[in-house]
C-alpha cells in the first residue's frame, strides 16, 4: 500500500440549514440543481482542490444517510477521510460539530457553505495558500457594486456608506486550526454570527480578505437557484462548443397520464397531494389520489419508463394507504436517474367534487415543491355527463414536459492518499 501524508487541511462543509428562504420541501443542501444536489456540487469543488483535505460534511439529522451516500460518492477513493456529522440549530453550532471531528494532522481549517454550490476549486486552494502565507484567517470577498445606504427603522435614508471600504464576503473561509478553535470556544453564546470571520475577529484575531469569485455566490432564494441553473446551462453549451460538438440543446420530451378512481365514502379524500376534510374519499390500494397518479404516469411515459402500475405494482403492501408524495418522489428519482429534469407539469381534475379552486394554489405549491418544477392544477366538471357527471368518481389528466440533462464534463481526477 502506498504511504501518503495525512491531510494538513480540513474543509467543513456546513449543510445542516433548512433553507427557509429557498422554500423547497427538502433542506437546501439536498435540493437538486440540474440533477445533482447542492451538497454534491459543493463537494465537487472541495474534492477538486489541489491538496487532499479531510472533508467534514455537517448535515441535518433527517438527511444523515443521504449525506453519507453523497459524500462517499463525491470522495471516491478518499472516502476514508470523509466524516459526516449532525448539525446544530445555528450555523455556528454546525461549525462546532464539524470542528469536533478534526483529525490530528490538520493545521488549516476551511469552513464552506454547501449553499455556495458553484464555488470553483481554485478559490479553496487560494484560501489555503493565503492562510499559510499570512498565518491568520482569510476570507474571499467581492467589492460592492451598488450604492449602499444606511436606513433607519422608519425606512428613511440616514447616510450613504463609503462602499470602497466594504467587501461582500463569501466562503470558504480559512483559519489556522488553533485560532478558529480558540475563537469558537470564546464565542458569545448569545451571538448570532452569520460567518466564521465574525467570530474570529470578535476574539481579537486578524482576518484578511482575498479576491472572491462571483461563482461562489450563495444560493439563498429561488432566484439564486435559477441563476445557478442558467450558469450551468451556459457552461455546458460553451464546453460543448469548445469540443466541436453541436451546442444545440437536446429536445425535451412530453408524456401524458390519465387516472380514474371511484368515490368511497369510507375513506378520507386525498387529492393533488392534499387532504380534503369532509369530502368523499376515493377507493384504491394507495390513497386513491388520481391527480398524483396521473402526474406520475405522465412523467414516467415522458421518460420512457413505463407506467405507475408497472413501476409501483397494484398490490405492493408497502404502498397500502401511501400518499402522493411517496409516488412523486420515487417517480422523480427514476426520471432524474434516467437523465432528465422536470420542465413543467399540468394536471386537470375532472369531477363534481371537491371544489378545487379555493385550494388550487396550495396544491400547486405542494406538488411543485416535490418536483422542483412548476406544476399547474386545474379542474372541470363534465356538465353532468358520464361517470364524473353522475358523481361516481374522479378522473385526472396530466401532461409532463421533461428535459434531458446536459452532461457536464468530468472534473479532474481526485487526488488521494492512504494510510
Ligand atoms: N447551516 C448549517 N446549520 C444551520 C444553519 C445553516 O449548517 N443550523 C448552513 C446551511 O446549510 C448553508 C450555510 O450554513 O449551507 C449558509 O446558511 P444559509 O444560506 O442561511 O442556509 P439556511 O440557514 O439553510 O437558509 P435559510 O437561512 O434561508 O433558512
Ligand atoms: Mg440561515
Amino acid at each position: 500500500m502506498t504511504e501518503y501524508a495525512a491531510p494538513a487541511v480540513a474543509v467543513i462543509v456546513v449543510a445542516a440549514g433548512s433553507g427557509a428562504r429557498l422554500g423547497a420541501t427538502e433542506p437546501k443542501a439536498f435540493v437538486l440543481l440540474r440533477g445533482r444536489t447542492l451538497l454534491e456540487r459543493a463537494l465537487g469543488s472541495v474534492f477538486g482542490m489541489v491538496e487532499p483535505a479531510q472533508v467534514i460534511v455537517v448535515a441535518p439529522d433527517s438527511h444523515l444517510s443521504e449525506a453519507r451516500v453523497i459524500a462517499a460518492a463525491a470522495a471516491g477513493a478518499v472516502a476514508s477521510y470523509v466524516d459526516v456529522v449532525v448539525g446544530g440549530p445555528t450555523r455556528a453550532d454546525s461549525v462546532n460539530r464539524g470542528l469536533a471531528v478534526l483529525r490530528p494532522g490538520v493545521e488549516t481549517v476551511l469552513v464552506h457553505d454547501a449553499a455556495r454550490a458553484l464555488t470553483p476549486a481554485g478559490l479553496c486552494d487560494a484560501v489555503v495558500a493565503a492562510v499559510r502565507s499570512t498565518g491568520h484567517g482569510i476570507v474571499p470577498g467581492l467589492a460592492l457594486v451598488d450604492t449602499i445606504k444606511h436606513v433607519d427603522a422608519e425606512g428613511t435614508i440616514r447616510a450613504t456608506v463609503d462602499r470602497s471600504a466594504l467587501s461582500a464576503v463569501q466562503t470558504p473561509q480559512g483559519f489556522p486550526r488553533g485560532v478558529l478553535l480558540a475563537a469558537m470556544s470564546a464565542a458569545d453564546p448569545a451571538g448570532t454570527p452569520t460567518d466564521d470571520a465574525e467570530i474570529v475577529a470578535a476574539a481579537g484575531h486578524p482576518v484578511g480578505v482575498i479576491p472572491g469569485d462571483p461563482l461562489a455566490f450563495k444560493i439563498t432564494t429561488p432566484w439564486d437557484l435559477h441563476r445557478a441553473e442558467a450558469l450551468l446551462d451556459e457552461r455546458a453549451r460553451t464546453d460543448a462548443a469548445a469540443v466541436g460538438q453541436q451546442a444545440e440543446a437536446p429536445s425535451p420530451r412530453i408524456g401524458s397520464g390519465l387516472d380514474v378512481h371511484g368515490y368511497d365514502d369510507a375513506s378520507p379524500l386525498w387529492l393533488a397531494g392534499l387532504h380534503w376534510p369532509g369530502e368523499r374519499g376515493l377507493s384504491g390500494h394507495s390513497d386513491g389520489d388520481a391527480a398524483v397518479h396521473a402526474i406520475c404516469d405522465a412523467l414516467l411515459s415522458a421518460a420512457g419508463l413505463g407506467d405507475v402500475g408497472g413501476v409501483f405494482g397494484v398490490a405492493d403492501p408497502r404502498l397500502e394507504g401511501a400518499h402522493g408524495d411517496v409516488f412523486l418522489r420515487e417517480t422523480l428519482r427514476r426520471v432524474t436517474a434516467a437523465g432528465f429534469r422536470v420542465g413543467n407539469v399540468t394536471v386537470q381534475i375532472i369531477g363534481n367534487r371537491p371544489k378545487v379552486g379555493p385550494r388550487r394554489l396550495e396544491a400547486e405549491e405542494y406538488l411543485s415543491g416535490i418536483l422542483s418544477a412548476p406544476v399547474s392544477v386545474s379542474a372541470t366538471t363534465t356538465d353532468r355527463l358520464g361517470f364524473t357527471g353522475r358523481g361516481e368518481g374522479i378522473a385526472a389528466l396530466a401532461t409532463a414536459l421533461i428535459v434531458p440533462l446536459i452532461p457536464l464534463p468530468e472534473t479532474g481526477p481526485v487526488l488521494s492518499w492512504d494510510v
